[in-house]
């Protein structure tokens, strides 16, 4: 990097950190040059690019300003799904894009993981490390589910913040939330049954369901309220539903959050058709707001919910440590099914896990990446309002990091996708979103990602192939 790219960097990072705020003034060209004992034509050089990325500008005889972004774009309407009983058709799709896009030079705008910057690794390496001597010989036997205890203990824990007493006996280790959204698929549905998910869903649980050959009804979801439960209401009279996928709390792709009403009607007119809900709440502790939203969990007087949750996204998502509390009158069948399914879980993951969430520092590190995840997705916004065509949609969620970005009808998403591997950027494209490939002009993007001059090309460039896929 030369010179005056480092003062470029150094700047960047005080404005992604809130030394400087949108319209705040950064220090003058001598001032700067003096600060880091550079000359002035070295400041005016990083100045110049940072005003070619668009994050300051120029204001004659006054100095070089924070750029303050336009108004923010709007958010996509309520989706539209069919309402129909509909089969799933995503999985060789899914394949395609996620394999494509697997590969470390590649800027990862399209996997929903933050990036390892903002996750405690070192902390949690020193306690996989004496988990390692402490129990070197334990962690070469099964484990079989439910999983170690100590771990349940932590997890019993940190559901006390969603709303959920829950002892540590309720609770089932998995191999990630895939899994434990997979196990309740399977304790729920025969091959055949139907089960109703928000739409735009999460692909793994859309995978799930087309490996299993269940139909989906898709229900129309809000990007900031959620699921429509009129249309959930509707659906349960027209149809015989197995059970209810949801996740109420920061959904992926779009970000939405049932408010505190909403779950516990939700839950009255699951109890009213006795049907069953997959609560997915991976995204939960990732509120931008303390405290953070209370499980539907917290309400279930019915035993109707199958929570389940991991630690993938504030953790460790290579650890493979997730959980399922199902309701009481199935807890053996899961564990039996888990236990068919892979025997037993990975002890050393498991026992480090346990450790780190004991005395690793997790709540520090969750405030601060609480923080990471809200300031970076205000960035993300902003970065689409500057370089991406003027009637663009973004969704601006209050909890996780990732957007929900409608591009003008004639984008196709899935070229978009291919023309960004060539640039060596991945987006995730809509189609993955729904069963049968809809949402074409939409894209979910990752925001939890280092936000440096490679990110900010980055973004100008998928601007600008959006833009020359309308010509
Ligand atoms: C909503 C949602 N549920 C479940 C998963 C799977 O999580 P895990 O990696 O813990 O299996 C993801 C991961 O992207 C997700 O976004």
């Amino acid at each position: 990097m030369n010179l005056y790219q480092q003062i470029a960097e150094r700047l960047r990072r005080q404005i992604i950190n809130g030394t400087y705020r949108c319209g705040e003034r950064v220090p003058s060209v001598r001032r700067l040059a003096d600060q880091a004992d550079v000359s002035m034509a070295t400041v005016i050089e990083a100045y110049r690019l940072l005003e070619d990325d668009g994050v300051i500008e120029a204001r004659p005889q006054s100095g070089y300003y924070v750029r303050v972004s336009k108004v923010l774009p709007a958010e996509p309407a309520i989706s539209k799904p069919s309402g129909r009983p509909t089969q799933v058709n995503i999985n060789a799709l899914a394949h395609e894009v996620l394999q494509a896009a697997n590969s470390p030079e590649i800027v990862q705008l399209g996997v929903a993981t933050p990036h390892p910057d903002f996750l405690p690794v070192a902390s949690l390496n020193r306690m996989a490390a004496a988990t390692l001597r402490k129990h070197a010989i334990e962690v070469t036997r099964y484990d079989f589910p439910p999983g170690r205890h100590e771990l349940r203990v932590q997890i019993a824990r940190r559901m006390a913040e969603a709303g959920c007493a829950v002892a540590p006996d309720e609770i089932i280790v998995t191999g990630g939330c895939q899994e434990a959204l997979s196990l309740a698929l399977r304790a729920l549905t025969h091959s055949g049954d139907t089960v109703l998910i928000e739409s735009p869903a999460f692909y793994g649980t859309l995978q799930t369901i087309e490996t299993l050959g269940l139909k989906v009804i898709e229900i129309p979801t809000h990007p900031r309220t959620g699921a429509s439960l009129d249309a959930i209401k509707m659906a349960l009279e027209q149809w015989s539903i197995a059970a209810c996928v949801l996740t109420p709390n920061f959904s992926n792709p779009t970000g939405a959050c049932l408010d505190e009403d909403h779950k516990k009607q939700l839950l009255r007119i699951l109890a009213n058709n006795n049907v069953p809900l997959i609560e997915d709440d991976i995204y939960g502790e990732l509120t931008f707001h303390n405290p953070r939203p209370k499980a539907v969990k917290a309400y279930d007087r019915k035993n109707l919910v199958f929570y389940c949750s991991s630690f993938s996204k504030t953790i460790a998502p290579g650890y493979r440590v997730g959980w399922i509390i199902p309701p009481q009158n199935y807890y053996a069948t899961i564990e039996h099914l888990k236990y068919v399914n892979t025997m037993a879980c990975a002890t050393l993951p498991e026992l480090a896990m346990a450790n780190y969430l004991t005395r690793g520092g997790y709540e520090h590190h969750l405030r601060r990446l609480r923080g990471v995840c809200a300031r970076h997705t205000q960035l993300m916004i902003e970065s689409i309002s500057r370089y991406f065509p003027a009637n663009t949609r973004v969704t601006q969620p209050t909890g996780g990091f990732v957007v929900w970005v409608e591009l003008p009808e004639k984008v196709d998403a899935l070229e978009l996708h291919r023309l960004a591997l060539l640039h060596k950027i991945s987006i995730a494209p809509g189609p993955l979103f729904s069963a049968k490939q809809k949402y074409r002009n939409f894209i979910r993007l990752n925001c939890a990602l280092p936000w440096d001059s490679t990110l900010e090309r980055a973004m100008l460039t998928l601007g600008k192939l959006t833009t020359d896929l309308l010509n």
